[in-house]
């Protein structure tokens, strides 16, 4: 794909204000008690951080997670699996999964399952940008950032090809047809 132009969808002051609202629910939620805030690698590690240090009252702890997933997109045989898991153990504790995209929610649903069997003693999930109406398996988010129909985006943690992570927007990638 060759790209034409990137095309703002959220700036940094509407990405900052979310952000302070999202933290200010989760801290009220968890009300001070502790919690494993668990961030979904790459994307999601801008909005991760930004989210985590904004928290207050729960005691927090972090941990990471890579995932990779195979198989062809957009069709539900998809497997996949673990590049790097947690290395906390997440029994009897709450367990925050802090995602950078919700598509299809296959990925959400593996990562889901894999750690409800762990015994947590609860299980949520943060979620930057919710493309709900691409949803191949059911999954909900806890706590959502910005709601999207579809396209592709990046910027705040998300690529394309690896390339513009660092951006400090969101951009939604308009390609050349
Ligand atoms: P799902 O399993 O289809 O829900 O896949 C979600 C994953 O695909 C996210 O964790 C992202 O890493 C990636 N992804 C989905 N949509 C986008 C996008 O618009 N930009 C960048 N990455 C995306
Ligand atoms: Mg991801």
């Amino acid at each position: 794909m060759r790209i034409k132009e990137l095309k703002q969808v959220f700036d940094e002051e509407q990405i900052r204000t979310r952000v302070a609202d999202l933290a200010a629910e989760i801290s009220a939620l968890y009300d001070g008690e502790a919690l494993v805030a668990v961030c979904v690698l790459k994307g999601g590690f801008m909005f991760f951080s930004d989210v985590i240090r904004r928290l207050e009252g729960p005691q927090v702890e972090v941990d990471f997670v890579r995932l990779a997933s195979y198989g062809i997109a957009a069709t539900s045989n998809r497997t996949i699996s673990f590049v790097k898991d947690v290395e906390l153990s997440l029994a009897g504790k709450h367990v925050l999964v802090v995602e950078d995209i919700i598509d299809t929610g296959h990925t959400m649903d593996f990562l889901l399952r894999q750690f409800a069997a762990r015994g947590a003693k609860s299980l949520r999930l943060a979620v930057m940008v919710d493309k709900q109406e691409r949803r191949e398996v059911p999954v909900n988010a806890d706590f959502t950032g910005f709601a999207l129909p579809g396209g592709f985006i990046v910027g705040y943690g998300l690529d394309y090809a690896e390339r513009y992570r660092e951006l400090p927007a969101i951009f939604e990638v308009i390609p050349e047809y």
